[in-house]
């Protein structure tokens, strides 16, 4: 008998059934089984900082960051080994010339042989912005940079720069009712006044995509050619904070009609057609564990109306990072972004990356635990207000802390809070603390790290702490209550 007549009693095809994940282990790491005895005892010792607690100690899940926490590829294990650590014009310069030009589109990457250097590698995301924003504080006075949500790193680089730095959130984003696919999006109401107003002291514009600061929602296409032609009519430049612009690429596709049939590596190519540069760190979608870089296009309007940047930039790579043709990364890192940029166009990949993050929010969503839906490409944002709501706990006593404290002690997985702690500050005229507008405990997930055992694991945990909310004490900071970027440093007690 053949083949295909057996096959048709089987109508249901594998695309229809529950898909195995798109790739095997390749090398695994046993963990100590540290007893929750033993992280309690470490963690109080750190002031309940989930900063300080070690690592190594952590028997669950580590969603600090899925910054530089990717598990590399086999090809990228190999390409290490086709690092080529010469000083000047290592093998990886030139293979990754090829790749980004492959990725991001032909003009994003000058042959400075030929002509003048417009791609200059970091060796992370914000020595970039460091180098970007010093460059254009230079300009003058009374700046502003308005973006979608700058990153915190990007805030601060422009503040320090003396440049404003506002993040024109989408409507949707704060309508918790709204079941818009793009919250990321960049508010355009806001964003045509703002350029109304101000458009002379605009040196360029900024889209972050994915929207970190705005949940890890992704930006849509429409949006994205809306705010670039925007910014052109008043002749500013358009960048892209582009760190996640794979998971990006992949909503834009599920969600957006048009795009449906397109590749990811088309939607990638024109998503940067409408930009006239980026910065990106590579630890994110580069899928490495270090890496940046600052792209310009070389026919751009930021080419064409800073041209003497250019040059600028180049300096400070020799000055702070190294040579340009290694920039901040050794040569075999070169080697492994170049393959991880490979592998992340890859639509099986993407499938698997971001209905993991989509399962694990259902499996919140489902067992009643508050969070931001529909779920971004890299994180599930907890609601802590949503938490606590009905308790006693109050906004200064810091409940997203008390959560990951319990979270990490009890049961070995570490989130961290990103909410009315690491975002407020301390008023010291008027004796009380300032909260932002949003109060998260962000669970960001490492790129093909974890198994669906491991989350369904802090689910349950997540549950159980839910269940018994109103036993969750609140928190005392004995020390950086006042302190900048006081969350990485701060140390907590809880209250009696
Ligand atoms: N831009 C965005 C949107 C980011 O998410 C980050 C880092 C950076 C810039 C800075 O890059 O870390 O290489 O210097 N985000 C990490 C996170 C740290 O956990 O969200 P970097």
């Amino acid at each position: 008998m053949a083949f295909k007549d057996i096959t048709k009693h089987f109508p249901k095809e594998i695309s229809l059934l529950k898909k195995p994940r798109p790739y095997v282990n390749h090398s695994i790491e046993f963990k100590h089984p540290y007893s929750a005895k033993e992280r309690i005892d470490v963690l109080e010792k750190g002031g309940l900082n989930v900063f300080n607690f070690p690592s190594e100690m952590i028997t669950g899940v580590d969603f600090l960051s899925d910054s530089g926490t990717t598990t590399m590829t086999n090809k990228q294990w190999a390409a290490l080994h086709m690092g080529d650590e010469s000083y000047g014009s290592n093998r990886g310069f030139f293979e990754l010339m090829k790749q980004i030009k492959d990725t991001f589109g032909n003009k994003f990457f000058n042959d400075p042989s030929k002509s003048n250097p417009n791609a200059f590698i970091f060796h992370q995301g914000r020595s970039c912005e460091n180098a970007l924003f010093s460059q254009i504080g230079k300009l003058g006075k009374g700046l502003i940079i308005p973006n979608n949500g700058h990153f915190d790193t990007t805030e601060a680089n422009i503040l320090a720069n003396n440049i404003e730095a506002p993040n024109l959130f989408s409507e949707d984003l704060k309508n918790i009712k709204s079941k818009s696919h793009f919250k990321g999006n960049m508010n355009i109401k806001k964003f045509s006044e703002m350029l109304k107003k101000n458009h002379k002291n605009i040196p360029i514009a900024y889209l972050t995509i994915t929207n970190n600061t705005g949940g890890g929602q992704p930006v849509s296409m429409k949006n994205i050619k809306e705010t670039s032609k925007l910014a052109h009519k008043y002749k500013i430049p358009l960048f892209l904070d582009a760190c996640r612009f794979g998971e990006n690429a992949w909503f834009i596709k599920k969600y957006e009609a048009e795009y449906k049939n397109k590749s990811v590596k088309e939607i990638v190519r024109e998503i940067f057609s409408y930009a006239d540069g980026f910065t990106i760190s590579f630890k994110k979608d580069g899928l490495v564990n270090m890496g940046g870089g600052i792209f310009v296009k070389n026919d751009g309007l930021f080419a064409k109306k800073y041209p003497q940047m250019l040059d600028n930039l180049i300096n400070a790579q020799i000055l702070t990072e190294g040579h340009p043709t290694y920039g901040g990364m050794s040569g075999r890192d070169i080697m492994a972004l170049v393959e991880g940029l490979k592998t992340i166009t890859n639509i099986d990949y993407l499938d698997y990356r971001i209905n993991q993050v989509k399962e694990f929010a259902e499996a919140l969503l489902k067992k009643g635990i508050p969070i931001m839906t529909p779920a971004g490409g890299h994180a599930v944002y907890l609601d802590v207000n949503k938490f606590f709501a009905g308790t006693n706990m109050k906004p200064d006593e810091f409940g997203g802390i008390a959560l990951t404290a319990l979270l990490l002690g009890i049961y070995g997985h570490r989130a961290c809070e990103l909410g009315y702690f690491a975002f407020g500050h301390y008023d010291k005229n008027k004796k009380k603390e300032v909260q932002p507008e949003v109060n998260f405990v962000r669970f960001a997930i490492p790129r093909l790290r974890y198994e669906k055992q491991d989350l369904e694991s802090v689910a349950d945990a997540l549950k159980e702490l839910y269940d018994n909310r109103k036993h969750i004490p609140g928190i005392k900071v004995v020390y950086g209550r006042d302190l900048v970027l006081r969350h990485f440093k701060a140390k907590f007690k809880f209250k009696t």
